[in-house]
């Protein structure tokens, strides 16, 4: 049964000539985990953007929980989206406890479930609490730093989270580790919705119960993965494919050159 949460309906941004989003439609379900697939440039970024607040739409509608966003109150939405990019941000002369708990204390949480909350992230994104909540971020790999990132945006258990491009900077194997886990944490909190943006193909067809291709500021293809990698709609998605197999022959040893 389709529950639509975040919807664009005809939405596009220009800056000045450049159009960065062109034309997007497209509808979300509560409790979906997306990923939304493209180059850089493509405007994945000014997508999530458009999704809480900060960057707005030069035309089309946005409509998020059936409210328009332009009918939302800014502060009350971002309250209700987290939001996990690459440069973290976690505050480095605070604990990692602390920087979980900005959002909470902000919103007035009395200290007892502040503490509870903070214990029960670092379990959730499975960093020991004994061992990590009062350390500072320089204490912590760029790995673990992300986990931090994942628990503080789940920490006043928003419905909604973007991602963009959380695992950009990260090595391979810390990277795969992430990802499962992360998939894992979907499964786990019933009915929130995850939209989560990379240019790494294995990433959004792992990750997504849908893919939303995305090319010069246009939706390609917006598929279950089975259906992007066995039914590619354009030549973009076509050729974005090719690039794995291209992968599978280098490590099989039979490309053709
Ligand atoms: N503030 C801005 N002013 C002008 N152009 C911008 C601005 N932000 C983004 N763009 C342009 O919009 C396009 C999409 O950018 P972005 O959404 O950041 O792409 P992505 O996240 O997919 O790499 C790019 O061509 C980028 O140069
Ligand atoms: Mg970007």
């Amino acid at each position: 049964m389709s529950n639509p949460i975040i919807q664009f309906n005809h939405v596009s941004k220009k800056y000045s000539q450049n159009t960065a989003v062109d034309d997007l439609s497209f509808s979300i379900d509560k409790g979906e985990f997306v990923t939304v697939l493209g180059s850089s440039g493509c405007g994945k970024t000014t997508t999530l953007k458009m999704i809480n607040g900060l960057i707005q739409p030069t035309s089309g509608t946005i409509t998020i929980a059936g409210k328009r966003l332009s009918d939302w109150d800014l502060v009350d939405l971002r309250r209700h989206i987290g939001y996990v990019v690459q440069q973290i941000g976690l505050f480095p002369h605070m604990t990692i406890a602390d920087n979980i708990a900005v959002v909470p204390k902000m919103l007035g949480w009395e200290q007892d479930k502040i503490d509870q909350r903070i214990q029960e992230l670092l379990e959730l994104v499975q960093l020991n609490p004994a061992q990590f909540a009062n350390r500072y971020p320089g204490q912590l790999s760029g790995g673990q730093q992300q986990r931090v990132g994942v628990a503080r945006a789940l920490a006043a258990n928003p419905p909604y989270i973007l991602f963009d491009e959380p695992f950009g900077a990260l090595d391979a194997l810390t990277r795969i580790q992430l990802q499962k886990e992360l998939k894992r944490i979907h499964a786990a909190l019933a009915d929130k919705t995850f939209l989560f943006v990379t240019h790494d193909i294995n990433e959004a067809l792992f990750l997504g119960q849908r893919v939303m291709v995305m090319n010069q500021g246009r939706l390609e293809q917006f598929d279950v993965p089975a259906q992007i990698v066995h039914q590619p709609k354009t030549q973009f998605v076509k050729e974005l494919l090719g690039t794995v197999r291209q992968n599978h022959q280098l490590w099989e040893g039979d490309q053709d050159d």
